[in-house]
């Protein structure tokens, strides 16, 4: 393992007050996300739409890494780049999810664990050779009744270290998420309670299993209140409960942390990042950054629909969101940047 590489391409992936943008959506899922919008559910759809997120002028002055799916890495941009150099092209480091998705996990009813260890070391080896820097891998986590289970943690601690340590053997950069998802009615205590079980956990498998954790980056959930429940936090509550338990469960030696944005609004995943560096800045070990795909890109894919002539409006919209969630990051995000027309400010529509 080459561990100043990892670590140069971690800081990078780190640098200049920028954060990742996820644009990994699984055939499934990139389909579930057009079909209310009436875009066809087809490969050349999913090919345009990347097309426009990697061709939005400006991007990477916003944007350090992005994430690809397997897709569209063997896809060419409209003027018949590959995707992988178009990114590059445009100052962004290359990524890949190479989970196989979340299935239902055999005797315990409602959970899931992520499968696709099976013959990834042959594809990180492909991928590495494709010019990827990066790689991601998505393990999800239940809030409800008597789960999540400690059987279901550690299943998925386990598979996000083996596929970690493989990642670095092949020189590219893990991106360990361990999602704990919103859906449910659950408060806001019983997620920070949930998400520090699972990263505790997930931290002493990551340990045993010698992932090297200066070569990492965590991409983790916000600690949340369910979207049922009837007390939704302020801003406020959810920095200190999220920072809080990251202090107690990442490692220092962890460079970054990324965070999902898992169908927050996109205001409110700005807004809060925003909180936790403001009220903690000068007191966190690691970096405090993004890797969202809903919270960036949900306003330019609606405002598409899958028509060419919306394209200039999606990549503003796009650019928009990736200049916010950067703001965030450096602690310097306000709601005025939402409505501003100001061309020098940085929330500017363009
Ligand atoms: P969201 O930001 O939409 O949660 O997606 C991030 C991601 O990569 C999920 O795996």
């Amino acid at each position: 393992m080459n561990l100043q590489k990892l670590e140069e391409t971690a800081r990078a992936l780190l640098a200049d007050g920028k954060g990742l943008l996820a644009m990994d959506e699984s055939t499934g899922t990139a389909n579930k996300r057009f079909a209310p919008l009436g875009v066809p559910q087809t490969e050349d759809a999913r090919r345009a739409y990347r097309d426009l997120i990697v061709t939005t002028p400006e991007l990477g002055q916003n944007i350090s890494g992005a994430i690809l799916y397997d897709e569209t890495v063997r896809q060419k941009t409209n003027d018949g780049r590959p995707f992988v150099e178009a990114i590059i092209q445009a100052g962004i480091i290359p990524g890949i999810k190479v989970d196989a998705g979340a299935k239902e996990m055999a005797a315990h009813p409602g959970e899931k664990i992520t499968e696709g260890l099976d013959g990834l070391r042959e594809r990180l080896a492909e991928y590495a050779g494709l010019g990827l820097r990066f790689a991601k891998w998505r393990a999800v986590i239940t809030i409800g009744d008597g789960i999540p289970s400690d059987g279901c943690i550690a299943a998925n601690a386990d598979a996000l270290a083996r596929y970690a340590a493989l990642c670095q053997e092949a020189g590219l950069v893990p991106i360990v998420e361990p999602e704990v998802l919103m859906e449910g009615s659950h408060t806001l205590e019983q997620c920070a309670e949930v998400t520090e079980r699972t990263l505790n956990i997930a931290f002493d498998v990551l340990v045993r299993r010698r992932v090297a954790l200066e070569g990492m980056i965590l991409k983790p959930n916000m600690i949340l209140p369910g979207l049922d429940c009837p007390v939704q936090n302020p801003a406020e509550e959810v920095a200190n409960a999220t920072v809080s338990c990251f202090l107690r469960t990442v490692p220092a030696a962890v460079p970054g942390i990324a965070f999902l944005s898992g169908g927050q609004p996109s205001e409110l995943a700005a807004e809060r990042l925003n909180a936790m560096n403001v009220r903690f800045k000068g007191r966190m070990p690691w970096a405090l950054t993004f890797s969202f795909s809903r919270a960036i890109q949900q306003p330019a894919l609606e405002i598409w629909a899958g028509r060419d002539e919306n394209i200039p409006a999606a990549q503003a919209a796009l650019l928009h969101r990736a200049q916010c969630s950067r703001a965030a990051r450096l602690g310097e995000y306000h709601p005025d940047m939402e409505t501003s027309t100001d061309p020098a400010t940085p929330g500017e529509q363009r």
